[in-house]
C-alpha cells in the first residue's frame, strides 16, 4: 500500500530542511544553565533565550509569534480567522540530556511550514495564502516551555495551560531551591493571574501532531525510521519520604536501628520487582536523598521520587495501591513510617483514528513503497499531547532512535531520518487539509 505524495519539494530541499534541524539542535544545545551538558528548565533564563531563538526562527517563515501566559513560544500562520492544526513539541529538557528530546519536533514542524510555503510551478503564492495547496486551517507550532517537569516535579506544566486544565494547586510547589512556581513566574516576566489566557478553546483548533523521537528500542531493532503513535502512556509521579531515628554509626546495635535509608532502598526494590511483573508497567525511582548525609550517622530520613507509567491508568493505579500495601510492610517490619505526595498525574491519552490514518499516510508517503502498513507502537514516554487531548485531537510521529538511548547526552537521531520525518509530517499535514485518507 502507498500514498501519493501530495508534497511538492525536492529530495534536496528536504534534506537541507533536515540539516538545517540537525544544526539548530546544536545551536539550542548551547543554551545551557550547566557548563558541560545541556540543562534548560522552566522558566529560566535559558528557556527565555530558547524562546527567543525559536521566536526568530517562527518570524523568518512569515509567522506572527508571541510568548503566551504560561511562557510557551507560539509562531502561527494562515487565515487569522480559521482554526488552527498545531504541530510542535518542547524546549525544556532534562538535566544532563540529550538534544533532540523535544527541540527535533518543534524545528521539524518550523521545517513543514516552510515547505508547505514553496511556490508552486514558480509562480508564487499558487495557493493564494502562501500554502503549496489549500489548507482549510491555519498552522500554529507551539515550543512547549516544560514538558519534562525538571523544576517542578509537575510535568506537562506549558501545554496543561494551553489545555485549560491549569490547577491553582500548583503555585505552591517549589523548585530544589525552594522557589515558588508563582514566584519563578513573576521572576519569569509573568503574570500568574493571567494563565488562564494561555488556554485554548476546542473550536480554535482541529488537532495537535507532533513529531517526536522514539526514546525507547523498538524502531531500532525492527530497522524501520518511523512509526505511527497509538497512545501515550498513562503517569504518576510521587515524593515519597521514610522516617526513621539518626543515631550514632558505631554505638547503636542493630536491634535499636530505624535507618530510613535501608527501608527505602528495600522500598526501591519492590518497585522493580512489583512493576516488572506486569504487563507494560515501569516504575523509576530516580532521585534518592539521604538525611543528614553524614559518613557516621544513621539515616534518620530518606527522600525519593518515584515515576510509575503504564499503558493503562486503571493498571498503572492498582500497581500504585500494590506498592502502597509494600510500603506500609517494609516500613512495619522496620518501625520506619512513610508518606507520599503526589506531584504529577496524566491519563493515558489514545490518539485520534482519523490522524493516525494520516500519519501512517505521511509515513508511506515519505519512505519507499511497502505491502503492509507503517508500524503502530505505543509510546511509553510522556508528551506534550497528553494534555492537549483535553482539548483537541492529537496524532504523533515516532523517529527511531540508535539503541533508544534518551534522557543521556549521547540521545541521538540520524539527519536521514528526520528528513523522513518531516517529509511525512508535512505530507500528514496535507492529508489532514484533505482528509485524502
Ligand atoms: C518525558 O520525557 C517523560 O516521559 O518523562
Ligand atoms: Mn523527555
Ligand atoms: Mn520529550
Amino acid at each position: 500500500m502507498t500514498s501519493a505524495s501530495l508534497l511538492r519539494a525536492a529530495p534536496d530541499v528536504i534534506a537541507a530542511a533536515a540539516r538545517r534541524v540537525m544544526a539548530r539542535c546544536e545551536e539550542l544545545a548551547r543554551v545551557s544553565a550547566a557548563a558541560a551538558s545541556i540543562e534548560r528548565v522552566y522558566l529560566s533564563p535559558e528557556h527565555a533565550r530558547v524562546n527567543r531563538l525559536a521566536a526568530e526562527w517562527m518570524r523568518e517563515l512569515g509567522m506572527r509569534t508571541w510568548q503566551d501566559a504560561a511562557g510557551n513560544q507560539v509562531g502561527r500562520i494562515g487565515d487569522p480567522a480559521a482554526p488552527a492544526l498545531m504541530l510542535g513539541s518542547h524546549l525544556d529538557t532534562v538535566l544532563d540530556a540529550g538534544r533532540y528530546d523535544g527541540i527535533a519536533g518543534v524545528l521539524m514542524a518550523l521545517e513543514v511550514v516552510r515547505l508547505l510555503r514553496v511556490p508552486v510551478g514558480g509562480d508564487g503564492d499558487a495557493a493564494g495564502d502562501g500554502w503549496t495547496v489549500p489548507l482549510p486551517f491555519a498552522i500554529e507550532v507551539v515550543a512547549f516551555s516544560d514538558e519534562e517537569g525538571t523544576r517542578f516535579g509537575k510535568a506537562l506544566l506549558g501545554s496543561s495551560a494551553v489545555a485549560g486544565t491549569w490547577s491553582d494547586a500548583w503555585w505552591e510547589l517549589t523548585d530544589a531551591d525552594g522557589v515558588s512556581l508563582r514566584r519563578a513566574f513573576l521572576e519569569f516576566g509573568l503574570d500568574p493571574a493571567r494563565v488562564g489566557e494561555a488556554a485554548r478553546r476546542p473550536d480554535e483548533l482541529v488537532g495537535y501532531l507532533e513529531a517526536h523521537i522514539e526514546q525507547g528500542p523498538e524502531l531500532d531493532r525492527a530497522g524501520e525510521p518511523l512509526a505511527v503513535v497509538s497512545s501515550i502512556a498513562s503517569a504518576r509521579r510521587f515524593q515519597l519520604v521514610v522516617e526513621g531515628e539518626a543515631r550514632h554509626a558505631g554505638g547503636t546495635p542493630y536491634d535499636m536501628r530505624r535507618d530510613a535509608l535501608l527501608g527505602a532502598s528495600e522500598a526501591a526494590l519492590a518497585v522493580e520487582r512489583i512493576c516488572s511483573a506486569e504487563h507494560h508497567i515501569v516504575g523509576t525511582v530516580g532521585r534518592f536523598e539521604a538525611f543528614p548525609g553524614a559518613v557516621n550517622v544513621i539515616p534518620g530520613e530518606v527522600q525519593f521520587s518515584l515515576d510509575l507509567r503504564g499503558e493503562f491508568d486503571g493498571e498503572r493505579d492498582r500497581v500504585w495501591d500494590a506498592l502502597a500495601r509494600e510500603l506500609d510492610e517494609i516500613m512495619g517490619r522496620r518501625a520506619l513510617r512513610w508518606r507520599s505526595r503526589e506531584v504529577h498525574s496524566a491519563p493515558a491519552v489514545f490518539c485520534a483514528p482519523l490522524l493516525q490514518d494520516v500519519v501512517a499516510g505521511g509515513i508511506r508517503a515519505a519512505l519507499p513503497p511497502r505491502s503492509d502498513a507503517p508500524p503502530v507502537i505505543f509510546s511509553r514516554a510522556g508528551h506534550d499531547g497528553m494534555s492537549l487531548g483535553a482539548v483537541t485531537d492529537v496524532g504523533m510521529l515516532f523517529l527511531r532512535n540508535p539503541d533508544g538511548v534518551s534522557h543521556h547526552p549521547d540521545e541521538s537521531v540520524s539527519a536521514g531520518d528526520v528528513a523522513h520525518g518531516i517529509r511525512a509530517l508535512a505530507e500528514a499535514v496535507l492529508l489532514r487539509g484533505t482528509e485524502r485518507v
